[in-house]
C-alpha cells in the first residue's frame, strides 16, 4: 500500500494535490471498488478534521438554520445506504488529449470512476428539518480545502438544484463500504450525488446553504464547464460554457489491458458502462473491426439505480494487431458518439466517445 492506503500500482497523476486512478483491470467485474482502488481527485491539500470538533451548518433559505455534530446526524435522522458510482468529469480525458493537447490538466484514463456502498443520512431529511423555503432553487456545499488552482484561490465548493438535492439517493455520508469514510475520500462527512459528475459530491463538507442561484464557487461557476473548442480556458469567466451536472452515457473496456499480448482465439472482453443520472444502460456493443460490425455483450443489471453496469463478451480474436471497440446505448435510445475529436473541449471534460484499445494476438 502506498500513500493514502492506495494500491501500489495506482496511476498517480499528481502527488500534491493527490490525484490517482487504479489500473483499469482493478475495476473489472467488481460491483463495488475496494477502498484501496477507489480513484481520488483533489484540488488542494487534504484537510485533517477532528470528527469531535466538526460541525455541519445548514443555512440560507431555511426557516430553522441548523448546526449539527456527527453524533446528532447519526442519532436524529434515519440512516440510509446507497450503492453509487462516482465518475469524474475528467474521466477518459487522455482520449481528448490524444486529439489535441490540454495543457495543465491530468491525462485521466477510464479509472476516474469507482463504485462504493455509501452510508449516512438523506440530504433531503436534513433540508426538511431545516425548513427548506420554497424560494430555494439550489443547494450549495462548502468545504475547507483551499485550492490554488482556483482564480482567486478559494475553498472548494459547488451546488446542485433543489430537485436533485431532494432525491432519496443523495446522501450525507460518513461510511464507505462499511468502514469509516477515509480522510482522502472526504471524512468525516461528504455529500454523495449519484448520477452527477463527481465534482458535486463535495468532500469534507462543513456548510450547506439553500439559495436562489447556483454556487458562485470557482469550481461551479468557472470550472467543470464545457467551453467551445476555440475558447481560451485561461480567460474563461463565471458562467461561460456549459455547466456539467448529470453524467453523460459512457463506457470503457477494462480487460484485456491496452497493449496486451494475447493468444488468438476466444478472448474475454469486459468493461463498465454508466448511463448517468436516472437512466440505465440498455445495450453494449463490441467490435473487432472499428465499428463496421458489432456483437452485443451481456450487461449486468448493476447493484441498483445509481451504479455502473459491467458487461462481458467472448470474441474470436484473430492473429495480429487487433483494435477492440465498445459503445453503449441507454434507456432513452441514445448511443455514445464515435469520435473524441467531435467532443474536444479546452478543459477536457466529458469524453464519452467509443472506448477503443489495441491488443496484439499471437
Ligand atoms: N470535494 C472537495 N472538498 N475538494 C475536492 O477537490 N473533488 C471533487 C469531489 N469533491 C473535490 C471534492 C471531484 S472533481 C471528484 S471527481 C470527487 O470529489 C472525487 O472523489 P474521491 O476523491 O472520493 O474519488
Amino acid at each position: 500500500m502506498s500513500v493514502w492506503e492506495k494500491r501500489d500500482d495506482m496511476v498517480v497523476h499528481e502527488e500534491e494535490p493527490f490525484n490517482a486512478e487504479p489500473p483499469p483491470g482493478a475495476l473489472a467485474g467488481r460491483a463495488t471498488t475496494g477502498l484501496e482502488s477507489f480513484y481520488s481527485r483533489n484540488h488542494g491539500p487534504i484537510p485533517d478534521l477532528d470528527p469531535d470538533q466538526w460541525r455541519l451548518r445548514v443555512d440560507g433559505l431555511v426557516d430553522r438554520p441548523l448546526e449539527l455534530s456527527l453524533t446528532q446526524l447519526r442519532g436524529e435522522f434515519e440512516e440510509a445506504e446507497v450503492t453509487a458510482t462516482l465518475q469524474c468529469a475528467g474521466n477518459r480525458r487522455a482520449g481528448l488529449i490524444a486529439v489535441r493537447d490540454i495543457p495543465g490538466e491530468d491525462p485521466w484514463g477510464p479509472g476516474a470512476t469507482s463504485t462504493a456502498l455509501w452510508g449516512g443520512v438523506r440530504l433531503a431529511d436534513v433540508l426538511l428539518r431545516a425548513g427548506l423555503q420554497a424560494a430555494a432553487r439550489h443547494v450549495a456545499f462548502a468545504a475547507p480545502d483551499i485550492s490554488d488552482l482556483a482564480d482567486p484561490s478559494q475553498p472548494y465548493g459547488g451546488s446542485i438544484p433543489v430537485h436533485k438535492a431532494m432525491e432519496a439517493g443523495v446522501l450525507l455520508t460518513w461510511s464507505m463500504n462499511g468502514q469509516h469514510l477515509p480522510r482522502v475520500h472526504g471524512g468525516p462527512l461528504r455529500v454523495v450525488v449519484p448520477g452527477w459528475i463527481g465534482a458535486r459530491s463535495v468532500k469534507w463538507l462543513t456548510r450547506i446553504t439553500a439559495q436562489e442561484q447556483p454556487s458562485d464557487n470557482y469550481f461551479q461557476a468557472t470550472a467543470y464547464r464545457v467551453l467551445p473548442a476555440e475558447a481560451d480556458p485561461v480567460r474563461a469567466g463565471p458562467g461561460d460554457g456549459i455547466s456539467l451536472g448529470s453524467l453523460a452515457l459512457n463506457c470503457a473496456i477494462l480487460a484485456p489491458a491496452e497493449g496486451a499480448v494475447l493468444p488468438s482465439g476466444p478472448g474475454r472482453i469486459t468493461g463498465y458502462a454508466l448511463a448517468g443520472d436516472d437512466r440505465r444502460v440498455a445495450r453494449v456493443d463490441v467490435s473487432l473491426n472499428g465499428g463496421r460490425s458489432w456483437v452485443q455483450a451481456d450487461v449486468d443489471p448493476g447493484e441498483g439505480p445509481w451504479t455502473w453496469q459491467h458487461w462481458y463478451t467472448t470474441l474470436d480474436l484473430p492473429t495480429g494487431d487487433v483494435e477492440i471497440t465498445a459503445r453503449a446505448w441507454d434507456s432513452t435510445g441514445a448511443a455514445q458518439p464515435e469520435s473524441p475529436a467531435h467532443l474536444w473541449n479546452p478543459k477536457g471534460y466529458a469524453n464519452n466517445s467509443w472506448s477503443r484499445i489495441k491488443v496484439s494476438c499471437r
